[in-house]
């Protein structure tokens, strides 16, 4: 069957639901899950782990433009799991640190680190048929995507479901604290000279604060499906 692959960009800040959304709508059309954040959280990661000044931004570029990611989501396998092998080594688990994540907005404000990271997202969605979650994808990486989605949340939600998250892994951290970090970190996002946070013009604008996940991954999916994505009927079988 010749079905239409196409490209799916989903921007908008941190704990908006991209990826929990982009993964369940990715598994529905059996597409290619692309996280671009963890790709700069594993230059954030090497970065610190290498003891290179944030602020060094020609080492930072040199850095990212060695570097080897490569990203694995396999949900028949693995379940929603996504891996990150950053030179041959699984860093999954590291690229979420509370560490990498309070640095990771500096680092990608970095214009030769987004030139190399904005080259190799392009490069992994060639094929078509990808959903790929970010904070330029729609403006910058795929202008061209055939469906452009700008998710968002208010702050106090998007805090609440990062504090839901890391308890889940036996994390506790103040809400408080949290909500002032996610506050943080959508000021740098969206106030950096290069590829700012913002939403591209034909960009569909979803506030998802009352929305549960269910109810965001039907409506992406009705509005992917009018741009001609067709379901892949063995990976949903196999999956549920
Ligand atoms: O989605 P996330 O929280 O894992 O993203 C980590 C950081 O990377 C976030 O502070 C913004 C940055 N980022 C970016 O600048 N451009 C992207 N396409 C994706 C993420």
């Amino acid at each position: 069957m010749n079905s239409k692959k196409i490209s799916i960009a989903i921007d908008g800040p941190a704990g908006s639901g991209k990826s929990t959304i982009a993964k369940e709508v990715a598994l529905k059309f059996g597409y290619t899950y692309i996280d671009t954040g963890a790709m700069y959280r594993a230059i954030t990661f090497k970065a610190l782990r290498e003891n290179i000044c944030l602020t060094d931004e020609q080492q930072l570029t040199q850095l990212a433009n060695h570097i080897s990611i490569v990203l694995v989501y396999e949900p028949l396998i693995d379940g929603t799991q996504l891996h990150v092998i950053m030179d041959g080594s699984d860093v999954s688990e590291e690229i979420r640190s509370i560490e990498v994540t309070n640095n990771v907005s500096v680092v990608a404000a970095v214009s030769g680190v987004r030139e190399a990271m904005v080259l190799l997202q392009q490069k992994m969605a060639l094929t078509g048929g990808v959903v790929m979650d970010g904070r330029d994808i729609g403006t910058v990486v795929l202008p061209q995507a055939e469906l452009k989605i700008f998710l968002t949340a208010s702050v106090t939600e998007r805090s609440k479901r990062r504090w839901l998250e890391l308890k889940e892994k036996g994390i506790m951290v103040e809400l408080q604290e949290l909500e002032e970090q996610i506050r943080q970190r959508d000021y740098l996002d969206s106030h950096r000279e290069i590829s700012p946070l913002c939403q591209a013009k034909q960009a569909i604008l979803l506030d998802t604060t009352s929305l549960t996940i269910d109810q965001v991954v039907t409506k992406v999916i009705e509005l992917a499906c009018t741009k001609g994505a067709q379901f892949d009927n063995y990976l949903m079988n196999k999956y549920r």
